[in-house]
């Protein structure tokens, strides 16, 4: 079976845990529980293949060390997460984007990027236009928007990884 190495990256507190919690187990706990490092395992059928998700959930306080710490390890994509109530997480990723890009090198790695609690929608401050635009910025980039509590395109930024990874 093939093995996928997946990657996720944003700002403390953006939902990355959340959303692959969500994404692996089918749950969602409210209680805030920063992470230093973990991964999970996912074996799921994409397009009539089985497939072998690995997810590197990594720490939002020291990105950077994160995003370095990719240039030891196999990288096949990358989740990138800004959170659409906080302006910073979305500034944040621009410059996370600029690192993984030098961290990688010749390597090219593909990429979706997701906005996280789009069921927040009162606290909302980065609008859908904002992120379509950062993922033009990118180069043609995914985007969708999420809920890790609503359960809203999970499954789909996952998968779709999954497929610009067979594509590549
Ligand atoms: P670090 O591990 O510190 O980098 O944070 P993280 O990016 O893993 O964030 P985490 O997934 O732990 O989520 C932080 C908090 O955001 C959670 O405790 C939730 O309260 C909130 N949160 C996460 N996902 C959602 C979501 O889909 N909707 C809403 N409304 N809140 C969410
Ligand atoms: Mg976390």
């Amino acid at each position: 079976m093939r093995e996928y190495k997946l990657v996720v990256l944003g700002s403390s507190g953006v939902g990355k845990s959340k959303l692959a919690v969500q994404f692996v187990q089918s749950i969602f706990v409210e209680k805030y529980d920063p992470t230093i490092e973990d991964s999970y395992r996912k074996q799921v059928e994409v397009d009539g293949q089985q497939c072998m998700l690995e997810i590197l959930d990594t720490a939002g306080t020291g990105q950077l060390a994160a995003i370095h710490g990719l240039s030891q390890r196999e990288v096949d994509g990358v989740l990138m997460l800004y959170d659409v109530t906080s302006k910073a997480s979305y500034d944040e990723l621009q410059s996370s984007q600029q690192d993984l890009v030098s961290v990688l090198k010749n390597r090219k790695v593909p990429l979706v990027l997701a906005a996280t609690k789009c069921d927040s929608e009162d606290n909302r401050v980065v609008t859908r236009e904002q992120g379509n635009g950062l993922a033009s910025q990118w180069g043609d980039c995914t985007f969708l928007e999420t809920s890790a509590r609503k359960k809203v395109n999970v499954d789909e930024v996952f998968f779709d990884l999954v497929r610009q990874i067979n594509r590549s």
